[in-house]
């Protein structure tokens, strides 16, 4: 791979583990790290041999910008960071809503990659949305999608509106499977279990269930037919969901998250 120069630019819970796993993965990177209050950035650096700087204006000239803040602090990152880049350089930005126009505008840029993960990036198993405005090189595009599969998969779109479509499924997704753990484990508590025993099963039983929809040929459908008896225990659990209406409630979820996503855009 060439050499890589990356700014990261905001080091938080999402940035951090995408960079560990960029720097375990590949050698021929060399990171800059810059936080307003310079503690993360530091640790940053420290783990994967990079340097922290404690102004942008320390940031030597790079080939990508990493930007890792949340969408409301991006106004004042980029006052500051307009003047100080040259308008070749490659934006990767990770900030939930911000659409590549506007990325574009507010940085004076033309190459603006938008990269939506989520947190199982942490242990290499992310998923990956990823939009490249149309002045991203095609070497650019093929060393990304290299560096980002080393923590996930990674999926194209070639409108950048899919990827607002699918953040509240993917992006927010783990959110709602670590709910329903939260949920089943103080439940069982309350049925006399240990919450360490609790833990362990639900934990067990997420993990071998999304590994059989992984490895399984058959469709999330079937396999939950195949654990449901006419008359039996699934079934009656289930019936309450229907009851609930539990696909409702799961669609006007994604539909408001969605509102969201655009709302955040603008
Ligand atoms: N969490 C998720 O599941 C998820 C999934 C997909 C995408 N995202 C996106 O990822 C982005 C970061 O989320 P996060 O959860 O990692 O946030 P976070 O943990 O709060 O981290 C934000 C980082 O941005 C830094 N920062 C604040 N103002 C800044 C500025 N003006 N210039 C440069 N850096 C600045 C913070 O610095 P300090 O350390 O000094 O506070 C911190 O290091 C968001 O835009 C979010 O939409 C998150």
């Amino acid at each position: 791979m060439k050499k890589v120069k990356m700014a990261i630019l905001g080091c938080g819970n999402m940035a951090t583990p995408l960079v560990e796993n960029f720097c375990t993965q590949f050698e021929n990177i060399d990171i800059f790290t810059y936080t307003p209050s310079q503690k993360r950035a530091q640790d940053l650096a420290e783990r994967v041999g990079g340097q922290s700087c404690a102004t942008l204006r320390e940031i030597p000239s790079c080939n990508f910008y990493l930007i890792g803040c949340k969408p409301q602090q991006f106004g004042d990152l980029s006052k500051e960071l307009k003047s100080l880049l040259k308008g070749d350089e490659t934006i990767i930005s990770l900030m939930a809503g911000k659409n590549t126009g506007v990325i574009k505008n507010e940085l004076n840029v033309q190459k603006v990659v938008r990269l939506m993960p989520n947190t199982p990036v942490k242990v290499c198993q992310g998923v990956h949305l990823i939009y490249f405005s149309p002045e991203v090189e095609e070497n650019e595009k093929t060393l990304l999608e290299e560096l980002f599969s080393s923590c996930g998969e990674v999926f194209v779109f070639g409108q950048e509106e899919q990827i607002d479509v699918v953040t509240p499924y993917c992006g927010s997704g783990p959110a709602y499977i670590f709910e329903m753990a939260r949920i089943l484990i103080s439940d069982l508590q309350t049925k006399g279990i240990s919450q360490m025993g609790a833990e362990k099963m639900i934990k067990q039983m997420i993990y071998g269930a999304s590994l059989l929809m992984l490895k399984s040929e058959e469709s999330p459908g079937v396999l939950r037919e195949q654990v449901t008896s006419k008359g039996g225990v699934t079934a009656e659990a289930l019936n309450v969901f229907r009851d609930y209406d539990w696909e409702g409630s799961f669609k006007e979820a994604m539909k408001k998250a969605y509102d969201k996503t655009v709302e955040l855009s603008k």
